[in-house]
């Protein structure tokens, strides 16, 4: 058999996105084990790192192993018992991702939905919630990578602050791509994942769990589900205790480590404005041949620029000769959406001035 031998792609879909190689040169210097003091002393800088970007002071941060999705599951399962009711907001792939792992964690949901394309309406969230003092919690996503939209959370979060139901934010595809301030907005559980604006390769979900969080699940009268994803049993390995719980992906916590110095070096507002600049240039080069935008104006994400292609019948086509004549990723639609849109990623190492450049003049040329 030959040796593995990937084709170098530009990858502007919706994620994985390019990978630095001090990120890849990180995974591939020698195993510590998993409860080698040495290992330990790269998990806690990890976690505070962690902290940083998530602009947080919570304890409880850490990366779950596993992709996004585990870290979707982890605070759900964590949160929910069987009975409790659970209000989900639903304008994309993940929101109704969100509320069917609520539903098979035994809740009784209640989803406010938006069109796809536009964010949810804050007040008639607002207004459900009013209706549903006793929720154990409210699930929304900031960044649906379905549809591209952002999400506003300020509003929503002063509205519950001091209350009981608890705000979870799905932040896979905003964390280190925009503004993810779970402190100042008052969010209990937020998690993200590795390979979008992080630009690490998918494997881990960074999560963190505020104080309010942690005592409504040592107030459950049931065991958390999900021993794999239980939190009281994580925060044995993660906190000071130290006790093992499953052997920690190595090569991945090195991963992270070098994908959030990258950002710690970079700087979380230099960051943002990089990911903001570039995606409004993206935007204008992408006006200027043609192609419509699906995301409500006022609405769009930054790291995910969702479009019409000029003609329909090209939307495929189009997709693949990119791949396999340019090397250039661009994901297409889901869902109804499938075949009709493309969603084209900028987050974190893909999103440079060079990388614009050559998709829009290899778009350019091909049109
Ligand atoms: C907003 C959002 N939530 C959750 C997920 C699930 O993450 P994963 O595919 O890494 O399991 C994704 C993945 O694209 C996502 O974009």
């Amino acid at each position: 058999m030959e040796e593995l031998n990937p084709s170098l792609r530009l990858l502007m879909g919706p994620g994985p996105s390019n990978v630095s190689y001090r990120v890849l040169r990180a995974m591939s210097t020698p195993l510590l084990g998993h409860l080698d003091p040495q290992f330990m002393a790269i998990m806690d800088e990890v976690c505070q790192m962690l902290r940083e970007l998530f602009q947080t002071q919570n304890r409880m941060t850490f990366p779950v192993s596993g992709t996004g999705s585990a870290g979707l599951e982890a605070a759900l399962v964590n949160l929910l018992e069987p009975g409790d009711t659970a209000v989900v907001c639903v304008h994309g792939v993940f929101g109704q991702r969100l509320s069917e792992v609520a539903r098979r964690a035994g809740a009784s949901v209640v989803n406010v939905e938006a069109p796809w394309g536009q964010p949810i309406d804050v007040q008639e969230l607002i207004e459900t919630l009013k209706k549903h003092p006793q929720a154990k919690l409210c699930a929304i996503v900031q960044a649906e990578t379905s549809t591209g939209v952002l999400q506003p959370l300020k509003e929503l979060g002063a509205f519950m602050r001091g209350g009981e139901t608890l705000l979870v934010v799905d932040a896979v595809t905003s964390l280190g791509g925009v503004p993810v301030e779970v402190d100042a907005w008052g969010i209990d559980v937020c998690y993200s994942g590795t390979q979008k604006c992080l630009s690490v390769p998918p494997g881990l979900a960074p999560i963190t769990f505020s104080p309010k969080a942690l005592e409504a699940v040592n107030r459950r009268r049931t065991k958390v589900q999900s021993w794999y994803l239980d939190v009281t049993l994580l925060q044995k390995y993660w906190g000071s205790e130290r006790v093992y719980h499953h052997t920690a992906p190595i090569s991945m916590i090195y991963a992270l480590r070098e994908g959030l110095r990258i950002i710690h070096e970079e700087g979380l507002e230099a960051r943002f404005a990089r990911h903001r600049q570039l995606s409004e240039r993206l935007a204008q080069g992408l006006a200027g041949l043609g192609f419509g935008f699906f995301a409500q104006e006022g609405h769009r994400l930054p790291p995910l620029t969702s479009v019409y292609p000029p003609r329909e019948d090209l939307v495929e086509p189009l997709r693949k000769k990119l791949l396999s004549e340019h090397g250039i990723e661009v994901g297409g639609g889901l869902g109804a959406y499938a075949g009709k849109i493309w969603r084209i990623g900028l987050m974190g190492e893909t999103c440079q001035p060079q990388n614009v450049a050559i998709l829009l003049d290899a778009l350019g040329r091909e049109l």
